[in-house]
């Protein structure tokens, strides 16, 4: 292989940069001035912008994720901008889609959906992609996570489908059939261990679920009854430890717990409750 190559993979192996090989051909196509994709076995020095490499090259040796360094990330069908003022959507999160299309079987319906700290806006826009006649609300309490979900919808060309709001859950007096929400739910402790990619590169905001990191699953047992049509679903998200005391907040609700669903650790992160 190149010596530029093995140079630069020696350099991402003693940052301790998992995949090396897999980032380094993203960044050097990121890089490139070609039009053809950059393999590395056959690489050559003049298929880059160096200028560029190396700034981005720099980047991920401190531990940024690849994913704000190129603004991409893959959720469910599509891929999403992403800077650093969103949560990266993440794979466990997908079962939020999942567990909707089970419940939803006619996909056709005219459900009124809401997702509430819409981020990137990847759970709204995946959402819209599998119920083309659903009416969406998006809100999220960051207006710059709302600039970026405004962007992804755009660029999906889901306004219409799509309303974004910068707000919270307080002032939401409209009813719904779906309500989903992958909220911040970290505990302080947590939030103090957790690795340096996500410390430096995730907004907190996005991960601050309060001492307990139950917070906003007790703001929703109180608020979500309310805007919750008859017949209508409420799909979370939740820590890998939380679903016991999240069973509990919401047995005090008029809310009925319908199942729980695990990611591909077999952990459990999705929580369904219906209103009847
Ligand atoms: C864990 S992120 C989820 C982002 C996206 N839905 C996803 O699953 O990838 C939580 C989001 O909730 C937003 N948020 C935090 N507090 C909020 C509040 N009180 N009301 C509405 N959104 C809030 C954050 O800005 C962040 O975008």
């Amino acid at each position: 292989m190149n010596d530029f190559i093995l140079e630069n993979l020696k350099k991402l192996k003693k940052n301790k940069i998992p995949n090396p090989e897999i980032d380094l051909r993203i960044l050097l196509n990121y890089s490139r001035l070609i039009n053809n994709e950059i393999i590395l076995s056959n690489f050559n020095i003049n298929q880059i912008n160096i200028k560029i490499f190396s700034i981005i090259l720099n980047r991920r040796l401190a531990n940024e994720p690849i994913s704000k360094i190129i603004n991409k990330k893959s959720f469910w069908k599509d891929d999403f901008y992403v800077n650093e003022f969103v949560l990266d959507p993440r794979p466990e999160t997908e079962g939020i889609i999942e567990e909707s299309k089970k419940i939803f079987y006619n996909r056709k319906r005219n459900i009124k959906i809401l997702d509430i700290g819409t981020g990137s806006g990847a759970i709204a826009i995946s959402l819209a992609r599998e119920f083309e006649n659903a009416d969406i609300l998006a809100i999220d309490i960051s207006e710059d996570a709302i600039k970026v979900a405004n962007k992804n919808i755009r660029d999906k060309k889901l306004h219409d489908r799509i309303k974004l709001k910068k707000t919270t859950i307080n002032y939401i007096d409209k009813n719904f059939d779906l309500i989903v929400s992958n909220p911040p739910y970290l505990t302080k402790k947590e939030l103090k261990n957790i690795s340096q990619e996500i410390r430096n590169f995730e907004p907190i905001i996005s991960l601050d679920g309060g001492e307990d990191g139950l917070k906003f699953y007790r703001e929703f047992a109180k608020k979500i009854p309310q805007i919750l049509n008859s017949n209508a679903y409420f799909i979370i998200e939740i820590g890998e430890k939380q679903c016991d005391e999240c069973r509990k907040i919401f047995s005090a609700s008029s809310l009925k717990f319908e199942k729980k669903a695990q990611d591909l650790q077999k952990k459990d992160r999705i929580m369904v409750f219906s209103k009847l």
